[in-house]
């Protein structure tokens, strides 16, 4: 091969290699993009489905001078949480494995005053047209062993873009106000990177599984004395 053939394969391998390194560039850039339109679409979901429970709360309120539910929290799930997940579970780093395997990635958590406010939103949700609802999780009937109680929806409802309709997966936790307190005590605990050699782990579960089991106890006592006194007309408010 003469000098200048050779330097021409040169030439043509290294433009090559850049075309590689731009397209494999592109494919990022490409990926990346459906990644934040992914999203902001869930994003958009969660609020659809926060709008449905508003209104049902606000309707309630007006109706029966009562708001069944206490308050709403939401998220979509970190980057850094999807990939972690993804992984865990040995599944593909994409939009489309995403889209095809996670059903939290838009997570809506609404907290109840009484435990029948719960059933009665999971219902009236359930009966809306355009919410499917995929798969129920009633940890409230059936409690996890550690006591961990809530009731789990995930639902799939439309988003209407400017060019295409979406059905976004959305998971719904509806607990009342006193599981939402022992979950939250229970998952910062187990998420205590650091906890000293005296920490005895299984004394604090067997005490977390009587707190839910007193929790449980009490929401059932809540919801009796409110059923007793339903009956009896309010006082005008001040
Ligand atoms: P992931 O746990 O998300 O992988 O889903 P799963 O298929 O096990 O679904 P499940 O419905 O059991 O749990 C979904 C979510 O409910 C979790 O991500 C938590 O937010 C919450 N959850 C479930 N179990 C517990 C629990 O024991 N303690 C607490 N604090 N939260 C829980
Ligand atoms: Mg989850």
């Amino acid at each position: 091969m003469s000098r200048s053939e050779e330097m021409m394969n040169q030439e043509i391998r290294s433009q090559a290699e850049e075309r590689g390194r731009q397209k494999n560039g592109d494919g990022l850039f490409e990926e990346t993009k459906q990644f934040e339109e992914l999203m902001m679409m869930y994003d958009c979901a969660i609020r659809q489905v926060q709008t449905k429970l508003e209104i049902l709360d606000e309707e309630f309120s007006v109706r029966y001078r009562r708001n069944p539910i206490s308050s709403i929290e939401s998220r979509v799930k970190t980057p850094m949480s999807i990939y972690r997940k993804l992984k865990k579970r040995g599944q593909e780093i994409s939009v489309k494995s995403i889209v095809r395997n996670l059903n939290d990635v838009a997570g809506v958590r609404v907290i109840c005053n009484f435990i029948d406010d719960i059933y009665d939103i999971a219902r009236m949700l359930g009966r809306q047209d355009d919410l499917k609802v995929i798969s129920i999780k009633d940890y409230i009937r059936n409690p996890k062993e550690n006591g961990y109680r809530s009731y789990h929806m995930i639902v799939e409802i439309p988003v209407y873009f400017s060019r295409t309709t979406r059905y976004m997966r959305v998971e719904i936790q509806i607990r009342t106000i006193a599981m939402n307190f022992w979950a939250s005590l229970e998952h910062q605990i187990r998420y205590k990177k650091t906890l000293p050699g005296d920490v005895d782990l299984n004394a604090i579960s067997s005490e977390l599984r009587e707190c839910a089991d007193t929790i449980a106890e009490t929401d059932r006592r809540m919801l009796d004395i409110k059923n007793r006194l339903a009956k009896y007309e309010d006082m005008e408010e001040d």
